[in-house]
């Protein structure tokens, strides 16, 4: 059955569940020089992180099972590029797209790393939330004002959210309904 799926407009109807809101998104951009400053650090807290459990290990690991140092790298700058370009969070045509396009390379393994099966949706939502914990500890240690940097933690946190629903789409099967939003199944072509 094909499903067509409005994403901007999925994408809105989370930020507004969340109550993202415009001033969140001002926010999030004022935060600009910290995480520029120490999104290296974090990037690659995230990746320690992932080494430390079998189950996320083995997705960075060579035949001989050791860590390949270069892919590592790579990924690391992947995962940078997301969290800067994810400053400038807006909802636009593109944006949920892009996205849909990272979630779906991690639900759905490319050929050259197919033995590996997929990425467990259950390590999308961590990695979610120990990005979330290390960006509200950064906040807590550069922003003076306490209520500024709780602040910032809680716009990153809900635009992060509305993020990792669509991360996790390509995991999730649902029944679409009419209060979805989905457009009804087309004809079948032969
Ligand atoms: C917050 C969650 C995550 C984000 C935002 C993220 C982001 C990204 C991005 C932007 C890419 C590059 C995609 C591309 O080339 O088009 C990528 C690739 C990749 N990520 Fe993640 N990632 C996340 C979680 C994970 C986890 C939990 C793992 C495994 C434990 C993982 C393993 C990989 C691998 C193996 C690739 C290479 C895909 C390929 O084979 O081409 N990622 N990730």
């Amino acid at each position: 059955m094909s499903r067509i799926v409005d994403w901007p407009a999925r994408m809105r109807e989370v930020a507004g569940f969340v109550g993202l809101d415009q001033n969140e998104l001002e926010i999030i951009q004022s935060t600009r020089e910290l995480v520029l400053a120490r999104g290296e650090e974090l990037t690659a807290a995230v990746y320690d992180h992932f080494l430390k459990f079998p189950e996320t290990r083995r997705f960075f690991l060579d035949e001989d099972g050791e860590v390949n140092e270069e892919k590592l790298e790579r990924r690391k700058r992947s995962l940078m590029r997301w969290l800067t370009g994810s400053i400038d969070f807006k909802i636009d045509e593109d944006y949920p797209i892009r996205l849909l396009a990272t979630g779906i390379v991690h639900s759905h393994p490319p050929s050259h790393r197919a033995h590996l099966g997929s990425i467990p949706s259950r390590f999308m939502i961590g990695s979610i939330s120990f990005i979330q914990t290390a960006l509200a500890q950064i906040f807590q240690e550069e922003i003076n004002d306490p209520r500024e940097a709780q602040r910032a933690s809680v716009a990153w946190n809900k635009m992060l959210m509305v993020q990792l629903d669509i991360l996790q789409a390509g995991y999730v099967n649902e029944t679409p309904t009419e209060a979805t939003g989905e457009a009804p199944a087309g004809p079948d072509f032969e």
